[in-house]
């Protein structure tokens, strides 16, 4: 039977060749926000993976905003210098058809972290620390140091500030934009009542904690032209009693619709630390399928999907239409043709590499048979 992972895909006015997406990683790997020689061979390798769209990383739409010191900005002329240089790269050498994204994203009061391969070093003002900002003055972490509630004027700001990079992706040569509205990062901290507490017109009703992600994706829509795809990254569950629940997620999700977003990218947890229970293959799934049922969007989604038969099993017969991979890629960068033999799906992998190809290789079985 004809693999249905391998398919093309429209997205809003984007055509992706297949439905296999590279999920969005926080390399830690960017200079003041510029992404470096380290993003050229990342992105160049997900260009020739086989998969049809990749997201870029997590990029902060002001300093504040990153992560860590870190992470990829879109704030200034030099990171879109930079980033334009790296996405003409890979582009340069990508498989035909393939798209590029970007996750914009502030990461509010779960900014200013260390590399995690500094975890337990304390991200100290010496080493670069900043002052956070989130909706409510609450603490990420129990013990934490806690965030300045965002005044009005802040808030607007950060909304421009989506916009503003947008506007930098799409000169930078980006195809998609996905705003980073999960994980427990700005635009969740205003969705979860876990996070805001606010008494004015950005907390309280489900519609009140809405506004600021309706705000950033109407100010990311008036940037983008026409041709360039719009997305969200959504929890479908806080996992908590007290969070958000897939009937919220469906909410935003037809709110982004309804201010022409094309997509959405299914995730969960992460608003509190620790704030997933153990999960087993593909656990965002039924919740992603019911959301595309209840809107109709273009749905994609992400969570412990790892084997081609299983990425298959998703958009053929899971209600999905199509998968994002992190750590698979990480693990294997050519997971695309790997993919495609699977699936016996006729695959054109790089001249170069031609060598390698599906069945002229004897040793092929033997590399991919560790475990
Ligand atoms: C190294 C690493 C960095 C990540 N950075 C991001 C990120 O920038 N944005 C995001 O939405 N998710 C991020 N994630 C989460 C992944 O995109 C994905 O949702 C998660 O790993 C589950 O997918 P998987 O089981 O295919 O790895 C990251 C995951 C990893 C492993």
């Amino acid at each position: 039977m004809a693999s249905q992972l391998f398919t093309p895909l429209k997205i809003g006015p984007v055509e992706v060749p297949n439905r296999i997406a590279i999920s969005p990683m926080c390399m830690y790997s960017a200079d003041d926000g510029s992404a470096s020689d380290f993003h050229i061979q990342h992105l160049s390798r997900f260009g020739m993976s086989g998969a049809g769209l990749a997201v870029m990383e997590a990029t902060a739409v002001t300093r504040e905003g990153r992560i860590s010191p870190g992470c990829l900005g879109l704030y200034s002329q030099a990171n879109e210098d930079a980033l334009a240089r790296v996405i003409a790269i890979a582009k340069k050498f990508a498989l035909p058809g393939f798209k590029l994204g970007i996750q914009l994203c502030h990461a509010g009061r779960k900014a200013s972290t260390p590399y995690p391969w500094d975890r337990g070093a304390a991200l100290t003002p010496e080493k670069g620390a900043w002052q956070t900002v989130a909706p409510s003055p609450i603490a990420f972490e129990k013990d934490g140091a806690a965030p300045l509630e965002l005044t009005n004027a802040q808030i607007e700001d950060i909304i421009n500030g989506f916009g503003e990079a947008a506007k930098r992706a799409v000169r930078a040569g980006l195809d998609v934009i996905e705003i980073h509205a999960a994980h427990g990062y700005l635009i969740h901290q205003f969705l979860s009542p876990v996070s805001n507490q606010r008494t004015d017109d950005w907390g309280g009703s489900p519609e009140k904690r809405m506004r600021f992600a309706v705000a950033v994706a109407k100010a990311v829509r008036d940037s983008a032209p026409s041709h360039i795809a719009l997305g969200a990254r959504i929890n479908s569950t806080d996992f908590l009693d007290e969070g958000l629940q897939v009937e919220d997620a469906i909410a935003v999700a037809k709110a982004l619709r309804d201010h022409g977003f094309d997509y959405v990218c299914v995730s969960s947890g992460n608003i509190v630390p620790g704030g997933r229970p153990a999960l087993g293959p593909g656990f965002n799934v039924e919740r992603a399928a019911r959301i595309k049922r209840e809107t109709g969007l273009v749905t994609r989604t992400v969570g412990f999907i790892a084997g081609p038969k299983h990425a298959e099993d998703v958009v053929s017969t899971g209600g999905v239409d199509q998968v994002a991979l992190a750590r698979a890629f990480l693990d294997d960068s050519n997971w695309g043709w790997h993919a495609a033999e699977a699936l016996g799906h006729p695959f054109t992998i790089p001249p170069q590499y031609q060598r390698v190809k599906a069945g002229s290789w004897p040793g092929a079985k033997e590399t991919r048979a560790f475990t």
